[in-house]
């Protein structure tokens, strides 16, 4: 119990910058059935934004010209399909990628369900290697935002490569007030989200402010449970991390990349950026 407490004291640290999580978090058989059913549910906008929204989003991609008969889309953590299905309904040629087997099952029998032909595939979409396949990248609910700006460059380099010529990158990101401070959380649960048996959750916001208004968070995590064999204890470490933007510094990053930004609204439907809003949607073009 002693050596149990002293690990469980010792995660409680702040995090070295993008350190990564101990453990798998998407593809986590057991934490990938609670984020299915977190995606699906419209009251929690943890996973998934509401199908509503969905729409709207896919209504001003389609405005665009950047969705419809024929329109080659490679959506980026497809999830469960909720944008893939939208996008095949009106014709496009959606491919998905996602790390979870959970997410893509439903997404799978969801597609076949209406008939549907997508092309599902079970991988880490940073490994991404396919050559001017797609007229439309698209990546939904901010995970551009989640990596280390190395990782984020390679992965905009393996887009632009994937794009045909004058292809679009259409993407959304988060912005700082989406992640204000905010004080030490836990949990004990008998079962849920984390763990199916009793554990603890401790949790901490880290927030580090960047350059030109942009800001680094990192939401950390540290689930104490029985452990495999029910008996020394187990302590586990998960760091969501956010690398928050403004829309200056966004367009730099792509920029840099050799994108040339046609546009930077405040959501994957077209809205207004405004002071209060906590998030950024991007068109961005092959140069
Ligand atoms: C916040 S959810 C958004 C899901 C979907 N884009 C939507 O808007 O409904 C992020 C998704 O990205 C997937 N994901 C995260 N990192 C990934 C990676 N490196 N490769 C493939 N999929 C990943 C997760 O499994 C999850 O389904």
């Amino acid at each position: 119990m002693a050596a149990l407490l002293a690990r469980a004291v010792a995660a409680c640290r702040p995090p070295a910058p993008f350190e990564p999580s101990e453990a798998p978090f998407w593809d986590d058989p057991h934490i990938a059935v609670g984020l299915l059913a977190a995606h699906l549910d419209e009251t929690v906008p943890a996973a998934s934004r509401p199908g509503a929204e969905l729409d709207r989003a896919v209504a001003a991609l389609a405005a665009r010209g950047l969705a419809g008969p024929g329109v080659r889309v490679l959506d980026l953590g497809c999830g469960p399909g909720l944008l893939a299905v939208r996008l095949a309904r009106l014709g496009c040629r959606v491919t998905g990628v996602d790390l979870s087997a959970s997410s893509l099952d439903h997404a799978r029998r969801a597609a076949a369900a209406e008939g549907l032909e997508i092309d599902y595939r079970r991988a880490d979409f940073r490994e991404l290697a396919d050559v001017a396949r797609y007229d439309v990248v698209l990546q939904s609910y901010g995970e551009m935002s989640t990596f280390a700006p190395e990782v984020r460059d390679d992965l905009l380099a393996r887009v632009r490569r994937a794009l045909v010529p004058g292809g679009a990158f259409v993407f959304d990101a988060s912005r700082p007030r989406h992640h204000p401070p905010r004080g030490r959380r836990w949990e004990a649960s008998p079962g849920g989200f984390w763990r199916p048996g009793p554990h603890l959750v401790l949790e901490e916001r880290f927030v580090t402010p960047g350059p030109d208004g942009t800001q680094v968070a990192c939401d950390q995590y540290v689930v104490v449970d029985a452990g495999a064999d029910g008996g020394g204890g187990r302590v586990t470490t998960y760091r969501m991390w956010f690398h928050d933007h403004t829309p200056e510094s966004l367009t730099a990053v792509l920029t840099a990349a050799g994108f040339a930004v046609e546009e930077v609204s405040g959501s994957l439907a077209g809205d207004p950026v405004t002071d209060d809003g906590e998030w950024l949607a991007v068109v961005a073009r092959t140069a």
